[in-house]
């Protein structure tokens, strides 16, 4: 389809700049221009107008869109700025935008940015799925890049990884990614991205996993801040319908900023013989300050054996807490498949592992309709 553009923007250079930039991209073509709002309001509709690309910078922006939805309820409107605020993605969609872009943009970025909303719309549902330990080697870094994977496969949708485990994250060494930019970039970029540029800072492992890979340097955790962090999260919401999100072990600023932008927080650790059961008690006494703790703060135990409901009512009645998935002990299949850059879910879909992992996927996929609806 071709793209019959009206673009309204106050400033003459920065008009007559992104002109060009519609002129020279394919599919798009410059119905009509305008530097004032009231005109394109009054005058624009004999042009028929299929995108309205709509300068946020000047005006009380709610209003505006919504006066523009309402003159245009066949077009798609896309917001042009000089720099992203996430906090009113929500407000720009419920007025009626469908994503927005920073000014000046060039051409591919505009393609992206009309393919991202034909795909989805701004602010998709997206929940948001943070992996938290009490100690380290919890196995959930192992957990996480399967559970993308198998979450992917089940839904079809978007899928996206954030390893904010600043130090030592090492979700790229798992995918076998020496990543161009990583969450120091993201973050650093952050005020000036819109989330359609922002995508480009995630590496694609597959048609619908992103990963947006962690520091390369543990010293590094200094230039990520944590409202920029947090900033991230919410942009990145936007882009995918399940984002997961890798954290430091333990209670620190960035677990615990991270952990309170998610729909889920699943505290995880490694069934070792030692004192999980006791870790995994008092960091749960921690998250019992949320008022809705066990439905949104959950228990996952790794390395189980043997990995059987049993064991999994067992764990549950030491811990006195909800168990919500129990993933077996197979070494071997994770450390080769993470020697290939692979996952275990996807090599051998039929391993207990592989499975655990998916029964755990549709549990997630299937969260907002209960089994009873479902069957
Ligand atoms: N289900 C499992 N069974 C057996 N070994 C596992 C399992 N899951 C992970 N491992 C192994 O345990 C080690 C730690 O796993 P992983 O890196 O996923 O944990 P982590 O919690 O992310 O650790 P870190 O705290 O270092 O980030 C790895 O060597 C991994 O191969
Ligand atoms: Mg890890």
């Amino acid at each position: 389809m071709d793209y019959r553009v009206m673009m309204v923007e106050k400033d003459r250079l920065m008009l007559q700049k992104l002109s060009g930039v519609i002129d020279r991209t394919p599919g798009f073509t410059m119905a009509v221009r305008y530097q004032n709002t009231s005109d394109a309001l009054g005058q624009g509709k004999m042009f028929n107008p299929n995108l309205i690309l709509l300068d946020i910078d000047h005006e009380n922006t709610i209003p505006l869109i919504e006066s523009f939805h309402e003159s245009y309820p066949h077009a798609d409107i896309l917001c042009m700025a000089e720099e992203w605020q996430p906090e009113s993605a929500s407000h720009l969609v419920a007025a009626g935008a469908c994503g927005c872009l920073i000014k000046p943009f060039n051409g591919v970025e505009l393609q992206d940015a009309v393919k991202e909303f034909a795909q989805a719309g701004l602010e998709k549902e997206c929940e948001t799925l943070v992996f938290f330990s009490p100690k380290g080697k919890s196995g959930k870094t192992t957990l996480i890049a399967n559970l993308a994977a198998a979450l992917a496969r089940r839904t079809h949708e978007q899928v996206g990884i954030i390893d904010a485990d600043l130090q030592f994250g090492d979700m790229a060494v798992f995918f076998n990614l020496t990543p161009q930019s990583t969450i120091v970039e993201a973050t650093r970029d952050i005020r000036f991205l819109s989330p359609v540029t922002l995508k480009r800072y995630f590496v694609p492992v597959s048609k619908r996993v992103h990963v947006l890979c962690g520091t390369t340097r543990p010293n590094y955790i200094d230039k990520v801040s944590i409202p920029a962090l947090e900033n991230l999260i919410r942009m990145s919401k936007s882009l995918f319908r399940y984002l997961l999100i890798d954290v430091p072990p333990g209670f620190n600023p960035t677990s615990i900023s991270a952990a309170e932008a998610s729909t889920t927080t699943y505290l995880c650790a490694m069934i070792n013989g030692a004192y999980e059961i006791d870790h995994m008690r008092k960091a749960l006494e921690i998250f019992k300050d949320w008022p809705d703790v066990e439905e949104r703060a959950k228990v996952i135990f790794t390395r189980v054996s043997p990995c059987t409901e049993e064991m999994r009512r067992k764990l549950e009645t030491q811990l006195g807490y909800p168990v919500t998935a129990i993933i077996p002990n197979e070494y071997l299949v994770v450390s080769h498949a993470a020697d290939n850059g692979q996952m275990a879910t996807e090599i051998q879909p039929d391993n207990p592992l592989a499975k655990s992992v998916d029964r755990l996927a549709e549990q997630i996929a299937g969260h907002r309709v209960p089994e009873r609806w479902s069957t």
